[in-house]
């Protein structure tokens, strides 16, 4: 579970906003973290602590005056444990007590008191966050090294559309916990392949393969919550966008070699986890091949697609290369002999049957010192772990 461990106080504010807060409390509790709700009275219009309370498993804190601190000091106490404080939804009137000072009641009480950053996501009418106090209060808190999230655009509750919604639940999740992961890739640049690739036959035909992009999508979140700044190639998936990512999507190989090849430049670290097509059909039809007889088999002739991975590679001054081997068998011999091929300084090798469409993984690392193997595990928490390897071996590598 990715916040295992982790401590976060979520402060709700007067706000319609504050039914996301609830599954934003679910989406946290459920990756393990532990959640402190601390509310105002005016959150308490909009949503009850009793609801928060079901969802957070913990007694919710209202008031300054809660005698259920020991000391009674909640404003000091409830924040200590805490690895971040986000308010959701912050108001117009918050965000302003924020950026001035000001604390009159336990949350912005303990928000002054805090040994923890601070993280806001505001959510008011399109009118009350343009107005240029807000928009001086909200520079005020970046300006204080508080992080503000959003405000996203689009339909408001009050019927108006504009800027002012509150960032939804998943996107909060994700940009918290992302925030509270070691930034091993901070100020990097990131460019990645993921997914399968189609090479067409004809327009309703095509030859694809079994990846599902999950590995590559989850090293993508995995980077851009390390700090990078991530540029994700995409083949044919339905899978979202991981937060923070820039994506491009492709069909062919040869679409994803120019994409690649057009925006490498200025990149620390490629990493190859597409499972390219080798070949592709060499005359592709212009019409659907018509089958005309029983003993009638179109015959195919392939050409070979460029190695995508390889011609990054060779570039004079190439980012640090991190391939991957999908093979069927003999991973040990296969992977640090494609390593070879390649010249790269990093292989992971994992066997395909045993990776394909699922959420875990298995894989092997090859590099100038050997070979290790990690063990099984969820594709998000081995790209994390990934990464890390990955970014320590950046550290100390000399191009050769
Ligand atoms: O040679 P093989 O296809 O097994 O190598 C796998 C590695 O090379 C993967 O990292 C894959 O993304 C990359 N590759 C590539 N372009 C190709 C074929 C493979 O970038 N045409």
């Amino acid at each position: 579970m990715e916040l295992a461990g982790k401590t976060v106080v979520l402060g709700l504010t007067g706000g319609i906003a504050c039914y996301k807060s609830a599954e934003l409390t679910r989406l946290l509790i459920k990756a393990g973290a532990t959640v402190q709700v601390v509310m105002t009275d005016a959150a308490t219009q909009f949503i009850t602590p009793l609801t928060m309370q079901a969802l957070s498993g913990r007694p919710v804190f209202t008031s300054q005056w809660d005698s259920r601190i020991d000391n009674n000091m909640a404003h000091i106490d409830l924040s200590r444990e805490a690895d971040a404080i986000l308010i959701a939804p912050a108001s117009t009137d918050f965000l302003a007590k924020l950026a001035n000072g000001l604390c009159d009641d336990l949350l912005s009480t303990l928000c002054i008191a805090r040994d923890c950053p601070l993280l806001v996501a505001p959510a008011m009418n399109r009118q009350m966050w343009g107005n240029p106090a807000t928009q001086r209060n909200a520079a005020q808190l970046r300006a204080d090294g508080i992080v503000v999230l959003g405000p996203d655009s689009g339909d408001q509750a009050c019927g108006e559309v504009g800027d002012g919604r509150m960032l939804e639940p998943e996107d909060l999740f994700e940009a918290l916990a992302g925030f509270l992961q070691p930034k091993l890739l901070a100020g990097r640049r990131v460019l990645l392949t993921a997914g399968p690739t189609f090479e067409p036959i004809d327009p309703v035909r095509g030859l694809t393969n079994l990846s599902s992009g999950k590995m590559g999508f989850a090293l993508a979140r995995a980077a851009a919550q390390a700090g990078a700044q991530v540029h994700l190639v995409a083949g044919p998936t339905a899978l979202p966008t991981p937060y923070g990512v820039v994506r491009s999507d492709v069909q062919t190989a040869q679409q994803m070699y120019d994409r690649v090849m057009a925006d490498v430049a200025n990149h620390d670290l490629f990493i190859a986890v597409a499972a390219v097509a080798d070949w592709r059909v060499a005359q592709v039809a212009q019409d659907k091949i018509k089958k005309s007889g029983d003993d009638d088999v179109p015959q195919l002739t392939f050409v070979q697609n460029p190695d995508i991975l390889a011609a990054v590679a060779a570039l004079p001054s190439p980012p640090f290369c991190v391939g991957f081997a999908a093979e069927s068998g003999d991973l040990e011999a296969h992977g640090a002999a494609k390593r070879r091929r390649k010249n790269i300084p990093l292989l992971i090798g994992n066997l395909g049957p045993a990776t394909f469409g699922r959420d875990d993984n298995e894989v092997i690392l090859f590099d100038d010192a050997g070979q290790q193997r990690l063990p099984r595990a969820d594709k998000q928490a081995l790209a994390r772990l990934l990464i890390a390897e990955i970014a320590a071996r950046m550290k100390t590598h000399r191009p050769s």
